[in-house]
Order: C-alpha cells, then sequence, then structure tokens
C-alpha cells in the first residue's frame, strides 16, 4: 500500500532512533532532562520566541495556548476549518470556557476585516467581546496552504491593535518556511504563542512544543501540569525532536517537490487536482468532479493499493508526501490512481 494519508504516519529512522537510544535523560517534571531542555531551547530560537515547553502532542499544545491566553465568557476567533475549530472536540470550550467564533477563509487565511468585524465591545452585560486569535499555518484544511509573511503580520497587528492575544497553530510551520525559504520565527515572532508539531513531517514519533514569553511559558507549564503532560524521562523521545530540528527540516522541501510532482502527474492523466494549488506536501483532488462520492473513490484507490483521506470539503481527497513517501512511490502513485478512478487510460 503507498500510504499517502497523513504526513503523520512517518516513523522514526533509524539514525534517529540511534539518537533516541542515546539519549541523556532526567527527570522532565523537575526540569532536570538535559535533552527536553536542549530541546526546548533548540524550539524557542526557531520559532522566535524566549522559551518552548516540550509537550506530546500538538492538540495539547493549542489547548494549553488557548488557557493560557483566553479569557473565560469570551470568544475564541478562527477560522472556521481551522484544526481547532474542527479537530479538538471543543476543547476550547470545555477547557478555557471559550465560545468560538468560525470566521469563513479563503485558503484558509481570514483577512483584518473580518476580524474586526467579528469582535463585538462588550456592552458588559449581553455582548461577549473576544480575547484570543489562533491562525493556523500551514492550514491542513485548506491543503497545506501557507500564509504570506506580509498578510500574517498585518493580520496579528488588528488583531493586537483591538486587544485580543494571538495563537498561531504551527504544526506544520516548518512546512511553510521551507517552502518559502524564510525562518519559522518570522510567522512566530509577530504571536504570542506558537505550536510546532514534531511527528508530522519531521518524522519524530511524538511531540510537540509551545513557544512564547518568560511569563507565559510559566503559565504554560502549570497548564502543562494540570493536562497531566509532564513527563519523566522524557529524553528519549525528546532527542527525536532535537535529531529532527536538525535533519529533518531542510529536507521538507523534498516532500514538496514529490507533491507538485504526484500533482501534475494525476493532473496529465485526467485526475481532477490542480497543480498550482500544491504550496507545500499537500495534494487535493476533486473526485466529486468525476461525479464520484468520496467513500467510493477511497475503495477504489484502496483497492488499487493507494491510500487517500477524505478532507472536509465535499468531493475532496487529500494526499500527503512525507519522509517515508520515495519517488518510487510517487510515481507508482501516478499510474495507479487514474485506473483506480477511472479517469485516461494509464501507460504501462
Ligand atoms: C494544523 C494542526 N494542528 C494541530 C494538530 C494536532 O496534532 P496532534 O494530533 O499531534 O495532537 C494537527 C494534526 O493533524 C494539525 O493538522
Amino acid at each position: 500500500m503507498i500510504d499517502l494519508r497523513s504526513d503523520t504516519g512517518t516513523r522514526p529512522s533509524p539514525a534517529m532512533r540511534e539518537a533516541m537510544a542515546r539519549a541523556e535523560v532526567g527527570d522532565e517534571q523537575r526540569r532536570e532532562d538535559p535533552t527536553v531542555l536542549a530541546l526546548e531551547e533548540r524550539a524557542a530560537a526557531f520559532l522566535g520566541h524566549e522559551e518552548a515547553v516540550y509537550l506530546p502532542t500538538a492538540t495539547m499544545a493549542n489547548e494549553i495556548a488557548l488557557a493560557i491566553l483566553g479569557v473565560r465568557g469570551t470568544e475564541l476567533i478562527v477560522e472556521e476549518n481551522a484544526h481547532i475549530m474542527i479537530a479538538e472536540l471543543g476543547g476550547a470550550a470545555f477547557h478555557s470556557g471559550l465560545q468560538t467564533r468560525g470566521l469563513p477563509g479563503y485558503r484558509g487565511r481570514i483577512t483584518s476585516d473580518q476580524v474586526r468585524a467579528a469582535v463585538h465591545a462588550s456592552d458588559g452585560f449581553h455582548i461577549p467581546t473576544a480575547s484570543v486569535l489562533a491562525l493556523e499555518n500551514t492550514h491542513n484544511t485548506a491543503g497545506g496552504t501557507i500564509w504570506p509573511l506580509d498578510e500574517f503580520a498585518a493580520v496579528v497587528e488588528t488583531a493586537r491593535g483591538i486587544g485580543l492575544r494571538v495563537h498561531l497553530d504551527g504544526a506544520r510551520l516548518a512546512n511553510a518556511a521551507v517552502a518559502l525559504g524564510v525562518p519559522a520565527s518570522e510567522w512566530g515572532r509577530h504571536c504570542d504563542t506558537v505550536t510546532l508539531c514534531l511527528s508530522k513531517g519531521l518524522g519524530c514519533p511524538l511531540g510537540a512544543l509551545l513557544a512564547g514569553s518568560r511569563e507565559l511559558m510559566r503559565r504554560a507549564r502549570v497548564e502543562k501540569h494540570r493536562f497531566g503532560g509532564a513527563m519523566r524521562q522524557a529524553g528519549i523521545v525528546a532527542a527525536a525532536g532535537v535529531y529532527a530540528l536538525e535533519h529533518n527540516v531542510d529536507r521538507l522541501a523534498d516532500d514538496h517537490e514529490r507533491a507538485r510532482r504526484l500533482a501534475e502527474g494525476w493532473y496529465e492523466r485526467g485526475v481532477p487536482v490542480d497543480p498550482e494549488r500544491v504550496e507545500t506536501n499537500f495534494v487535493q483532488v476533486d473526485v466529486g468532479a468525476l461525479g464520484m462520492e468520496k467513500d467510493e473513490a477511497l475503495a477504489r484507490l484502496e483497492a488499487e493499493g493507494v491510500a487517500l483521506t477524505p478532507t472536509v470539503v465535499p468531493g475532496v481527497l487529500r494526499a500527503l508526501t512525507h519522509l517515508d513517501v520515495t519517488d518510487d512511490d510517487v510515481e507508482r502513485a501516478i499510474e495507479l490512481a487514474p485506473r483506480a478512478l477511472g479517469v485516461l487510460a494509464v501507460s504501462g
């Protein structure tokens, strides 16, 4: 099976496993694990902040950010298909007492005007005001799309100007950085807090970081404990993170190149994809345009040996490239998917 379902499917490489086996460890909860401390220091610089906190998952990082930035009984403003909105089980309400206001996005981006219009001045009695804005880069459900830096900075400035704190869900921020050839910190530094996930394209078995000011990270460590995320000899997995930040960032360009090749190959063979819309490691396939239900298309693809996943967009599936997807996998998928979907005769 050529597994293009998600970049979360990456498995630690032999070299990463070796780094893990060699890791020096200590009690992470007491901040005595040297490998975790090294990872946090490195990640803080990578994300453009004073300090970073190591966490088991990006979901926990996002939820801790909302807990420390948000004010209970106020609103969280977020693009309507962001991970925080549709895939964290209502965590903003559950953990932090935030009411979520979802705004329609264009390729996962929202505008300053939308943010301004969504924030209501409270009358102190009936009307809830907002306390947090959360942005996502790259944007998962929009198809791995990137926030251009100037547009991002302008929206953050608007939000700050009307009194909001800003969180960036940068689970795949490294993909955006590599695709545009700018440091991740160029987005990160504008925000109060930033999440980075290690277990997607960066190839770690688990782990995420939340970065921000020393004061915010002091509060994040309190919430980390409250969420049950304070660990013990976590250096054994943090070593994978140190390895990934050193070896697996620049190589994301290979995943992006493979996604482009996949999209072009499919496009040439009549699969409904738009190669122009491939910005990072995602390829969106509009099987609805073939008059096919997503489930049927997925089953037909799987029968030919190619695994994709559905997206929230009607009729659209996605294929992701990552560390464990080779050039050969891409070439085979280019041949197999058109046959599975019954489009255009294929060579061979
Ligand atoms: C944009 C985004 N943020 C956060 C997460 C959460 O990551 P995890 O499942 O590791 O908690 C994901 C996972 O797919 C994601 O795509």
